[in-house]
């Protein structure tokens, strides 16, 4: 099968991983780390599961065994026997509300933890294209996407080593390019006949001459090679060949074209000839350009491009959101109908069906789907009755507390406090939040959500930010250094005000 690597490597990500330093971002960096941390993510037992999502969402613990559940019957269901296995079906579960308790969060860091490949959609996407049954295929084919560029991403950082190495070498023939004559054993094929006879008196004296140059070319380049890897020759400039993309990635495709799912501009810009030509550019540079290239050429992408699909078939997760919104009364006139019209054709997806993608062809029946909805106005029970069925699992989130919150403060491993923390710390400030003072948070950031709309925990960010605001405004001309308490006074002392006042609260926090 021809694949288009070029389409599916993004270029941020090969600059980036020019980089290949350790790459320990430590505990306070707001980059936080999120990856599985168990060893063995497709093995681990329900109760690891909700102890992994126990770091990064407070509470919830219904919708977590929900989805812990869920996720291990995959693993069970790959034990089973070949017969039997395909007759399992997955659990696909409805999480119903508020907005803003961790519907999503725990959808995504499930994915994160099994290594699956994940995709979030909203429901109600499909119907504002202004006909019914928009393309709900192009879920999968998204995911398809999404899963190929992960595996790629995990074989990339397999090779990072090797082609950094591969691209040591290729930077000193860059910067000692081999001496063509020094190099060129063949004979001409004009003196041919006239060369043994030449030899004859002098081979000896060049033989000799030859390992000399050749020991003194080692020498240069291993001197080459120590200031290579000190650094000091990034700014050097050297010549590259690199491969042309004249033409930009135009995205000639027309509105109701996806089904087809194939982009023109791309397509033409297979068929165009690749052109080369050389390019001078700093050493710095060029490795960038060569890593990827060295990338690009340790990875089989037909066998990365297996894998991805076959990792959406038996781990893929779609998250579907706002399912409420499409499950509307039955019977009625108007809107209703096409919120009909999107379940019917969402239905062949939830239960199994074969969708054509660039990559082949990819089936549904073990996809995991796990929907969500506040379910304030229609109920599941709106659904039609085969989507019901299909999503046999029904859990429900509940408001957060300003108990909840006080921990979601503090306790999540991306804690906002700790991000606020971390950030400040970059300008030599140490953030420090009394105990009084994050029962205040919680306490107004609750207090506003009861009084004007409850947007659950999205509602500290609010109210985190106007409290921070002038500290934040205030750090680079501060002079840093030390130690800034917020105490239970701080906090009244800035919010108070706004909090009590109807019309600042509602435009403010
Ligand atoms: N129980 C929780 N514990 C920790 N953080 C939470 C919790 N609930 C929500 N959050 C935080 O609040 C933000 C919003 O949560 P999330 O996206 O999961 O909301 P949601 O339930 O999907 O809402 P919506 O219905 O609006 O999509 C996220 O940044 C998340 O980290
Ligand atoms: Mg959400």
């Amino acid at each position: 099968m021809e694949v288009p690597i070029s389409e599916l490597q993004l270029d941020e990500e090969a600059s980036e991983a020019v980089v290949p330093g350790p790459d320990s971002a430590d505990e306070g960096a707001i980059a936080i780390d999120d990856g599985p941390a168990a060893a063995d993510p497709a093995s681990l037992t329900p109760r690891q599961i909700v102890a992994e999502l126990d770091r990064y969402i407070i509470g919830q613990s219904a919708a977590k065994k929900s989805v812990a559940i869920a996720l291990r019957n995959r693993w069970r269901r790959q034990q089973v026997e070949d017969e039997l296995r395909d007759e399992i079906l997955p659990n696909n579960i409805i999480m119903i509300g508020p907005t803003g308790v961790g519907k999503t969060e725990i959808a995504r860091r499930l994915a994160r933890l099994a290594g699956a490949p994940f995709l979030k959609v909203e429901a109600s996407k499909f119907t504002e294209v202004g006909y019914v049954g928009r393309d709900v295929e192009s879920m999968v084919r998204d995911l398809v996407e999404i899963s190929i560029n992960m595996v790629r991403g995990e074989r990339e950082d397999e090779q990072r080593e090797t082609a950094a190495r591969r691209v040591e070498e290729r930077l000193l023939d860059l910067l000692l390019p081999p001496a063509a004559d020094a190099d060129n054993d063949q004979p001409d094929a004009d003196e041919g006949g006239h060369r043994h006879f030449l030899v004859g008196s002098s081979g000896v004296a060049e033989e000799e001459a030859d390992d000399e140059l050749t020991a003194r070319r080692r020498r240069t380049r291993d001197k080459l090679l120590g200031l290579l890897q000190d650094g000091k020759l990034e700014e050097r400039e050297v010549e590259v060949e690199v491969t042309d993309t004249a033409m930009p990635v135009l995205d000639l495709q027309a509105p109701g074209m996806d089904s087809l799912d194939w982009n023109i501009g791309e397509l033409l810009q297979d068929m165009m000839p690749k052109k080369t030509r050389r390019r001078r550019m700093s050493v710095a540079e060029a490795r960038r350009v060569l890593f990827s290239e060295e990338l690009d050429k340790l990875i089989d992408m037909e066998e990365v491009i297996d894998d991805a699909l076959d990792r959406v078939e038996n781990m893929g997760i779609i998250f579907l959101d706002e399912l409420d919104k499409i499950a509307g009364e039955r019977g009625g006139g108007g809107p209703d109908v096409s919120r009909e019209g999107v379940q019917r054709d969402l239905l062949p997806l939830v239960e199994g069906s074969t969708v054509q993608t660039r990559y082949g062809m990819v089936a549904t029946d073990h996809v995991l789907f796990i929907a969500a909805g506040a379910f304030h106005v229609s109920k599941p029970s709106d659904l039609i009755p085969e989507m019901q069925g299909r999503f046999p699992i029904r859990v429900e989130l509940r408001s957060l507390t300003e108990e909840d919150f006080a921990r979601i403060l503090t306790e999540p491993r991306n804690a906002l406090l700790t991000q606020y923390s971390a950030l400040v710390a970059t300008e030599d400030l140490q953030l420090e939040f009394m105990e009084e003072a994050i029962r205040e948070i919680a306490r107004i950031a609750s207090e506003v959500n009861q009084r004007t709309e409850n947007i659950g925990a999205r509602r500290l960010q609010t109210v985190l930010t106007t409290l921070l605001e002038d500290v934040m405004f205030d750090l680079p001309d501060s002079g840093a250094g030390g130690t800034l308490t917020i105490d239970g006074e701080f906090v009244r002392e800035r919010l108070a005000a706004i909090a009590e006042d109807e019309d600042l609260r509602r435009y403010i926090l």
